[in-house]
């Protein structure tokens, strides 16, 4: 972009009025910067081989040591999605609109295979720590950031969910997760009925390091 107000002094203030798109960059990164969460959609909702198609564009992204460590929930049945809706939106920390979105994923970390995967083998599971864990919700956040990205780049309005953590008894009662298998982040999405804000984030001066943190 060659204005001197680029989508990234609007973000990170003038210290980002060096960082441009080159002329030919591709479309997907001017959006990336512009991109904002919905919290209001259109009330259709977004086909399941549309979900499909963007699962598998999720699972695409790096994992530690290729083991796969997270899974997605297409939550649609109707009662299922209402029941969690709710539970979402009630009580206190409640968020009202969570109630009623046209779609909703969770992304679940899952330690689970690997240490099947173990049994099966007959051998020891050594990383039995806060690795178990860790991997497990990092792989389930690269997967969510890369949806987000993707169904982003489809003109779908998306808003990730923490609040699904909140609620992981619960939550992992309806969705019958077995052990080892966890919530990481909910997923709301549809078609957006108002464009995303852009909201601001702290100068690059702040949170990009050269070489060293101070
Ligand atoms: C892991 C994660 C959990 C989030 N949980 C919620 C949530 O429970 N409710 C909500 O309204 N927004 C939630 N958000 C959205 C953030 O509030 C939002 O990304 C942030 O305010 C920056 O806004 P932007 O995405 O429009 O740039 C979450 C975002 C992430 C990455």
């Amino acid at each position: 972009m060659s204005n001197s107000r680029t989508p990234f002094v609007d973000r990170f203030g003038p210290d980002a009025a060096d960082v441009e798109f080159g002329g030919d960059a591709p479309s997907l990164l001017s959006q990336l910067a512009a991109r904002g969460s919905v919290r209001k959609f259109r009330p259709d909702t977004v086909p399941y081989l549309t979900l499909r198609r963007l699962c598998a564009l999720a699972l695409c992204a790096p994992t530690k040591s290729d083991l796969q460590q997270r899974d997605i929930i297409i939550i649609d049945a109707p009662s299922l999605k209402s029941r969690i809706g709710a539970l979402l939106a009630d009580g206190p920390l409640g968020q009202k609109w969570l109630a009623n979105v046209p779609n909703l994923l969770i992304f679940c970390g899952n330690n689970r295979r690997q240490r099947r995967i173990h049994t099966l083998r007959d051998r020891h599971f050594a990383n039995d720590h806060l690795d178990a864990f860790f991997n497990a919700a990092v792989d389930a956040a690269i997967a969510l950031s890369a949806f987000v990205i993707a169904a982003e780049a489809e003109g779908l309005g998306v808003c990730p969910i923490s609040a699904v953590r909140i609620h992981s008894d619960a939550l992992s009662e309806l969705l019958k997760l077995p052990d080892h298998v966890f919530p990481v982040a909910g997923l709301a999405m549809g078609y957006p009925a108002e464009a995303p804000q852009l909201s601001m984030r702290l100068p690059l001066s702040v949170t990009v390091h050269h070489n060293t943190f101070i």
